[in-house]
């Protein structure tokens, strides 16, 4: 087989870059090794950034988004039971974020893919990607009893954290940066109202909760949890209980709690590698780079390294230039990092930190306190939470 893009790994990454250059008339074949319905059942978050909304209308697949999905122009913010209404829209110049959950997302990029009948092969095995230090490189796996070799001119590393691409580059070529925090979220799904029409980041000395949603009948939360715990020592009556524990007495008691259709355990790491490109391969989204889960910035930052990635092989196979493939691992990096920053600042600021000190504390609460009477702190929050450009 032979293409010009080859992209390992059918999340949203690689099936927006695989949409976008499809309708740019730019061949490419996606590979990944799980089947289209385990990916399908995977639940992650739900907030995208205006920039990544713009992107799924360039990609030709925001209709059901459009109708669906529900803007949202502000958030609340809650410290200890002292609650403040995040307001998006006013300290962010008139901007909101849509709330569309990330298997949507991929639903959608799949059906559009199919539609446009490109090439996904799913439930791969072995796939290996080799000579990216050259201009030729290729990828093998077997598929259906076959050993299969695709020839490319490029190979796009959009197999998320635990995948091929970056495992694959020698060690003394690349650089780790990595946090991981003392805790995870346990997260449930289930098929109740929302507590409230936007979502709630909530500090409790308990730990942290939020509670945010789907749609107006499905909602989605989270509570802290300790990295031991396991999804079966937490039914659901004891996750309802610790949630409502941790929230406002009068939220709590508004909350309407049902079945979980899906609970999982998710540890939080910061962790970006550096440089995003080699030879001929580019990781982009989860390969590269990790955030913690407070402020939603996974998919979004997904988006950015994609329209980065997107436009340098648009400026490679139409403008016969290189430009945008050389600059492609700082442009993306220098957005990274700003949105792992803001990342690790919201998770410190609404976690609780099994080793803090009482000043540790202190500090925490005085973050609170500051951003709630500033209006430079909440434009702040609010420019990073809506997207920083691209
Ligand atoms: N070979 C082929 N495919 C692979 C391999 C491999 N060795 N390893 C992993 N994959 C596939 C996975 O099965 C998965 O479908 O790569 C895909 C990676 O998808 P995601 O993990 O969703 O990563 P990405 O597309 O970058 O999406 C980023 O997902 O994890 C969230 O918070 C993150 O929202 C962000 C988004
Ligand atoms: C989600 O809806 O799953 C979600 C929302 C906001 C976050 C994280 C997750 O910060």
């Amino acid at each position: 087989m032979k293409t010009k893009v080859a992209i390992i790994g059918a999340g949203p990454s690689g099936l927006l870059l695989g949409q976008l250059l499809t309708r740019a008339g730019i061949d490419n074949i996606i590979i990944d090794n799980k089947p289209k319905e385990y990916i399908l059942g995977r639940i992650r978050a739900g907030v995208l950034e205006q920039g990544a909304v713009a992107m799924l209308e360039e990609a030709g697949v925001a209709e059901k988004m459009r109708r669906e999905g529900l803007v949202h122009e502000g958030f609340d913010i809650s410290f200890d039971g002292q609650s403040h209404r995040m307001n998006l829209e006013k300290y962010s110049g008139g901007k909101t974020v849509m709330v569309y959950g990330q298997t949507e997302v991929t639903r959608d990029l799949m059906e559009a893919r199919e539609k446009a009948g490109a090439i996904t092969v799913y439930a791969a095995e072995k796939v290996k990607v080799h000579d990216f230090d050259r201009s030729r490189p290729y990828v093998t796996f077997h598929h259906v009893g076959r050993d299969v070799r695709l020839d490319c001119d490029f190979i796009a590393g959009c197999d998320g954290f635990h995948g091929v691409c970056r495992a694959s580059v020698p060690k003394g070529a690349i650089t780790n940066y990595e946090r991981v925090y003392p805790f995870g979220w346990l997260g449930l799904l289930a098929d109740v109202p929302p507590v409230h029409h936007e979502l709630i980041y909530a500090h409790h000395e308990r730990g942290f909760a939020l509670c945010s949603q789907r749609s107006l009948t499905r909602s989605r939360y989270y509570i802290q949890c300790s990295l031991d715990d396991t999804v079966d020592a937490w039914s659901d009556d004891l996750f309802w209980e610790e949630l409502k524990r941790r929230l406002d007495p009068k939220i709590a008691a508004r909350m309407v709690t049902g079945p979980s259709i899906e609970k999982s355990i998710a540890p939080l790491r910061s962790f970006v590698a550096e440089p995003l490109r080699f030879g001929t391969m580019f990781l982009a989204g989860d390969a590269g780079h990790i955030v913690p889960p407070t402020g939603a910035k996974g998919l979004n930052l997904a988006a950015s390294d994609v329209r980065y990635l997107f436009d340098a092989f648009v400026d490679y196979y139409k403008g016969q230039s290189v430009k945008g493939i050389e600059a492609y691992s700082s442009r993306a990096l220098l957005r990274i990092w700003k949105a792992e920053r803001f990342s690790w600042w919201m998770t410190n600021l609404l976690h609780t930190f099994p080793d803090a000190s009482g000043f540790d504390r202190k500090m925490q609460r005085t973050d609170f306190d500051y951003l709630i009477s500033s209006d430079a702190a909440q434009r702040s929050l609010a420019e990073n939470y809506v997207g920083l450009p691209y």
